[in-house]
């Protein structure tokens, strides 16, 4: 597997360290900011991504015989979602977070990026209270999504909604329109994946951890006929586990 961080097609890697005399030079606040600007604010998988191969990592046996790879490692996941709660703190200005978990697949998601938003408002001068409540969302049959989109609980209005992933962006655009009939102050989306996927009605969630392929993926509480929650990892789902599991 192959992931980098999405850059604008003039900027350089971000691990590569610049030559001593330019060290110097990038340090300065303008240009730093400037070269933060240029990185785009998710972390992208390439398509011809094959992912790490699943004997080197803890994966539940009676999986090991459905998934192709392990496209994102539980650890990654973390990480990523640290640096997300650290940009949503600091977006939000102390303003009150009723942050709104969009279920079943964004109950991991939802779950660290609460447990980081926590950490940092208890380390740092600054903190944004938070408030938490659940929806649940069903769009999906087999590896399809179906236009039915229906929705199940949430009594508050939102500020900011977790979710697992977006393809088409469908799901999230009725969960957007019925939010927006309750004219909340503001509403923003943190998904933890996009996919890269010609169905895409180019729909974009504000925050976004990782763009990935166009594969069905499952892991980290996301499912395949309700399978594969119980998974840490990120990992494609192989063609011969979608028969198997299919309703
Ligand atoms: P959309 O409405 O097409 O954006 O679909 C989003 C919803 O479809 C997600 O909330 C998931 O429930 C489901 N979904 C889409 N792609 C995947 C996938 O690769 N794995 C698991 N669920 C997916
Ligand atoms: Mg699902």
């Amino acid at each position: 597997m192959q992931s980098r961080r999405a850059l604008s097609p003039d900027a350089k890697g971000p691990s590569r360290s610049p030559p001593a005399d330019r060290r110097q030079h990038e340090s300065t606040d303008t240009d730093l900011k400037d070269r933060h600007s240029r990185m785009a604010s998710y972390l992208e998988i390439a398509d011809d991504s094959e992912g790490h191969d699943l004997s080197l990592f803890c994966v539940p046996k009676h999986y090991e015989e459905d998934l192709d790879s392990v496209i994102i490692p539980n650890g990654l996941i973390k990480d990523r979602t640290e640096r997300l709660a650290r940009d949503i703190v600091r977006d939000m200005g102390g303003q009150h977070i009723v942050a709104l978990c969009v279920l079943k697949g964004g109950y991991k998601f939802f779950a660290d990026l609460m447990d980081y938003i926590k950490t940092l408002n208890q380390n740092s001068d600054k903190s944004v209270p938070l408030t938490v409540d659940f929806i649940r969302l069903k769009s999906y049959s087999n590896d399809q999504s179906t236009n039915c989109v229906k929705v199940i609980g949430g009594d508050e209005l939102s500020a900011l909604t977790g979710k697992d992933i977006v393809e088409t962006g469908k799901t999230m655009e009725t969960l957007l329109n019925l939010l927006n009939e309750c004219h909340p102050k503001m509403v923003k989306v943190v998904s933890l994946l996009v996919k890269r996927t010609p169905r895409s009605s180019g729909y974009r969630p504000d925050y976004i951890g990782f763009e990935v392929p166009d594969k069905f993926l499952v892991g980290y509480a996301l499912d395949y006929n309700e399978y594969f929650r119980d998974l840490s990892h990120i990992c494609i789902l192989s063609d011969r586990a979608k028969e198997k599991y299919k309703v």
